[in-house]
């Protein structure tokens, strides 16, 4: 499963290529405002930190204004997929550019119908979101379950991309679900690598280390 970083935090995505464990980076409207300048340029710096999928999102909602937008946000970089909302226009955009080789990220997924729209117009990635359906008291995770199912059955190539992720669980959950990919905000990411038994078991480790070579290099 790869994992991608739900943030267009140019820290956060530093930090954890850093680990060596980052394979694309997921953005949206509300996370490309929060850093307050353009898309473009700011897509573009995403693109020199991580070399991998980077979406970007459309803000239009009619299908030929959605056109012009994605052929240009395609056009920042050869990294750039492009997201478009699960909607008529959306799905209608979507057919056309896979068409053209442009890579899309069909957004907003919650439900299977939807996915198998996705799927029918080509999109390469779909995002289903699992935190925004639990929000409602729907399992979110069933979502995950019924789209890899389906696509598997019927042999679609569209990556199940499991989005809306909320805690190291829901990580390990979209995992055991079958999904290609998992995005998540930093903080899930961080919080992925902690257990109590880690740390005291290391600080016994070094514990008897030092009780006995105090003085020693570790490596001689
Ligand atoms: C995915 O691509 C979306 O940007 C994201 O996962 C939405 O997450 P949220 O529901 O926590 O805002």
């Amino acid at each position: 499963m790869k994992f991608f970083l739900d943030t267009a935090n140019l820290g956060e995505l530093k930090k954890a290529v850093s680990w060596g464990i980052v394979d694309g980076v997921t953005t949206n409207p509300s996370l490309i405002a929060k850093e307050g300048r353009p898309i473009t340029e700011h897509i573009k710096a995403i693109c020199d930190i991580v070399d991998g999928d980077i979406s970007a999102e459309v803000v239009s909602t009619e299908a030929d204004e959605m056109l012009k937008e994605s052929r240009e946000l395609s056009r920042i970089h050869k990294n750039v997929v492009v997201k478009l909302p699960l909607t008529r226009d959306g799905i209608t955009a979507c057919s056309k550019l896979s068409k053209e080789g442009i890579r899309i990220n069909v957004t907003l997924c919650f439900s299977p119908g939807q996915a198998l729209l996705a799927a029918k117009a080509g999109a390469y990635i779909v995002s289903p979101f699992v935190g925004r359906l639990d929000d409602i008291s729907a399992i979110g995770m069933d979502l995950i379950r019924s789209i890899t199912s389906i696509y598997k059955t019927h042999g679609f190539t569209t990556q199940v991309l499991a989005a809306s992720l909320r805690s190291p669980l829901h990580v390990v959950d979209a995992a055991s679900a079958g999904a290609h990919i998992a995005t998540m905000p930093f903080k899930v990411l961080d919080m992925l690598f902690n257990h109590p038994l880690t740390d005291k078991g290391l600080e016994q480790f070094l514990k008897d280390w030092n009780r006995v070579f105090e003085e020693t290099p570790a490596v001689r």
